[in-house]
């Protein structure tokens, strides 16, 4: 198998680090590290060659990325090989139409199941834990004020006030991080089981009632009824005016990210507030976002990364790389990979196969584009 160097703009991961090289050469597969492949997450050659890492002239069987490739990048895999990584397959439909048309059989750890088997496979959840956590230090960083109650002879400074919006994975971690630096922390979601999540990381939770359900199973929300939209957006501008940093990280489905917060409430917040909106990659929950930019309106900064996991790149690199070779592992027999088209996390995440896209909504994605 082959790990290439990473190529887009930004992307600091490499998709295994030294110790799941060294748990797959156990496992009797070969690996190939491009030269350089781990230097931007801080992984020497030297360090992969010590984990067993090696060269060979045999054809590329499979290959791991951290980053969705090109097109190009898909051109140039081996026809009929086999690509492992995280490709938002809805999000990419040229590539995915590429895939299939070079013949190569590609899974996409995003669309695991949920389930207590898939949860080691499941990088969303390991990148949004890395994007809570970040997204709160760009913050801390950005806000004119201190995040803890400070006693000090000039007198008390109370805490920062932060609200998160959506306490998924990222969300949870973000409350998480927000209360080990000493903010208060407020927090809302939409599927009914978080309230308790959000009070157990030390948040206060805030919400509506909602009128109609809005849990779509396996811990994706639904888009809300206009009704509970418009009653939602009170209560978001309300809390949102009094806060001195407002965390986003609500998506639909696990991909598109709801409007959340309009100019009208962004324009009703404090001087000097911090937004991150760490929903960027699916579009952004703010009005006023500019995906992959900073800006400021209305007196508010607005933080908006893409990617944001990738500039936390060892730890990222640790994570992905464990992910992947846990799934490599769960389908090894005989010191090989096989694929068993039978077993549900195959079924969910195989997204092209023998010429065909396989993943329905990718397969719904592809035909939408070659309509356009
Ligand atoms: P996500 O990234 O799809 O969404 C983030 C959060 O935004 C969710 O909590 C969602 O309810 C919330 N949201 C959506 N619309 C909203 C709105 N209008 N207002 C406020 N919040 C809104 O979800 P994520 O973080 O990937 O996972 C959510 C949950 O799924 C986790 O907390 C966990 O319980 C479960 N999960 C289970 C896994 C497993 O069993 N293997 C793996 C990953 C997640």
């Amino acid at each position: 198998m082959l790990v290439p160097r990473e190529t887009a703009p930004g992307e600091q991961r490499v998709a295994l680090a030294p110790d799941s090289v060294k748990k797959l050469v156990q496992a009797g597969y070969e690996v190939q590290v491009e030269a350089g492949a781990g230097l931007a997450a801080g992984f020497t050659d030297e360090a992969f060659a010590a984990a067993g890492a090696t060269s060979s002239d045999r054809p590329v069987d499979l290959t791991l990325r951290a980053g969705v490739p090109t097109e190009a990048e898909v051109g140039a895999l081996r026809e009929g090989s086999m690509l492992l990584g995280s490709l938002f397959p809805t999000r990419h439909p040229k590539v995915v139409r590429a895939l299939a048309a070079r013949g190569v059989t590609a899974f996409s750890t995003d669309a695991v199941p949920r389930t207590t088997r898939a949860q080691s496979m499941d990088t969303l959840s390991s990148m949004a834990n890395i994007a809570g956590y970040k997204g709160v230090l760009l913050a801390a960083a950005a806000m004119p004020r201190y995040c803890p109650m400070l006693m000090t002879a000039a007198g008390t400074i109370l805490p920062a006030k932060f609200f998160v919006i959506g306490a998924g994975v990222a969300g949870l971690q973000a409350i998480a991080t927000a209360r080990r630096l000493g903010a208060s922390v407020f927090a809302t979601d939409v599927r009914p089981e978080v309230k308790e999540q959000i009070q157990s990381v030390g948040a206060k939770y805030v919400g509506i009632e909602l009128r109609q359900d809005a849990a779509a199973g396996g811990g994706y929300a639904k888009d809300l009824s206009e009704e509970d939209k418009a009653r939602q957006r009170e209560l978001l501008a309300e809390q949102c005016a009094v806060s001195d940093v407002v965390v986003t990280t609500a998506l639909i489905g696990g991909v598109f990210a709801p409007r959340l917060l309009t100019r009208s409430i962004v324009a009703r917040m404090k001087p000097g507030a911090v937004i991150v909106d760490l929903a960027a990659d699916g579009g952004g929950n703010c009005e006023l976002s500019k995906p992959g930019r900073t800006v400021v309106e209305h007196g508010v900064t607005i933080i908006a990364p893409l990617n944001l996991a990738a500039t936390l790149p060892a730890d990222a690199s640790t994570l992905w790389g464990r992910n992947l070779t846990n799934f490599i592992l769960a389908f090894t027999k005989d010191r090989a990979f096989v694929l068993n088209r039978d077993d549900e996390i195959i079924r969910g995440c195989l997204v092209t196969h023998q010429g065909q896209v396989v993943h329905a909504r990718a397969k719904e994605a592809v035909e939408a584009l070659n309509a356009s």
